[in-house]
């Protein structure tokens, strides 16, 4: 069966997210937007998402690809400054001000988003606050919007440390309550080491 989880015995915060990038502990780090979210963005009208929003985003390799593709009101949040500053660095037109280096359980609410994107943010939170990231990202977006990404399904074994697996099972329960599932199956594009393991999911904040 899947992992047994050890209780966390650390705070995944700020001091946690930087140390990790200055020790370069960064192996969810893809160095390029994934294919999944690639293809999806590729196919996204301008109309789709005026207000986007990456959370736990790291160094947003997907709010790169968006700013190149012409959308203007990509937002990414992150604790740690370490990877926004990669952002930044290597995207120098990149808004400052849509940089927030804030507790994703801490953005307000208003003004509502058109969409948010997924990866590797969930598998990184403490499993405790599955139920809360749903219910955030549903605070966070207009009715109608859109939450889309990769969620791992997959068993990564025993750990105290992200990233952290689960199954469709578990995480359907977590969105049911606020969200319609328009797709929610494995991925069939992802990288060759995630092949198999991934989810992509697209899902609608009911009204
Ligand atoms: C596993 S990394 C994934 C980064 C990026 N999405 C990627 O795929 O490369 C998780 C990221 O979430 C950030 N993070 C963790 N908890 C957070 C929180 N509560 N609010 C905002 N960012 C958070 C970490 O600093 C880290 O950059």
């Amino acid at each position: 069966m899947y992992e047994k989880r050890m209780k966390p015995d650390t705070v995944f915060d700020e001091t946690y997210w930087s140390s990790r990038y200055n020790t370069g502990r960064t192996g969810w780090d893809t160095g390029s937007i994934t294919p999944p979210l690639r293809n999806y963005f590729d196919q996204m009208g301008a109309a789709d998402a005026r207000r986007i929003l990456i959370p736990g985003a790291g160094r947003a390799y997907e709010a790169e690809y968006l700013h190149e593709l012409g959308f203007s009101q990509v937002h990414v949040a992150d604790l740690a400054p370490e990877a926004l500053a990669a952002l930044q660095q290597r995207v120098p037109g990149f808004p400052a001000a849509h940089l927030l280096l804030q507790d994703f359980f801490a953005l307000p609410a208003q003004p509502p988003y058109d969409l948010l994107v997924e990866q590797t943010f969930f598998c990184a939170l403490d499993p405790t606050l599955r139920s809360a990231y749903a219910q955030q990202c549903a605070n966070l977006l207009r009715p109608g919007g859109k939450l889309v990404g990769l969620l791992f399904e997959t068993d990564f074994g025993p750990s105290s440390e992200p990233p952290f697996g689960g199954t469709r099972e578990e995480y359907r329960a977590y969105f049911e309550p606020y969200f319609d599932f328009v797709h929610f199956d494995t991925a069939y594009n992802s990288l060759k080491p995630r092949q198999g393991k991934e989810l992509f999911m697209c899902l609608r904040r009911k009204a």
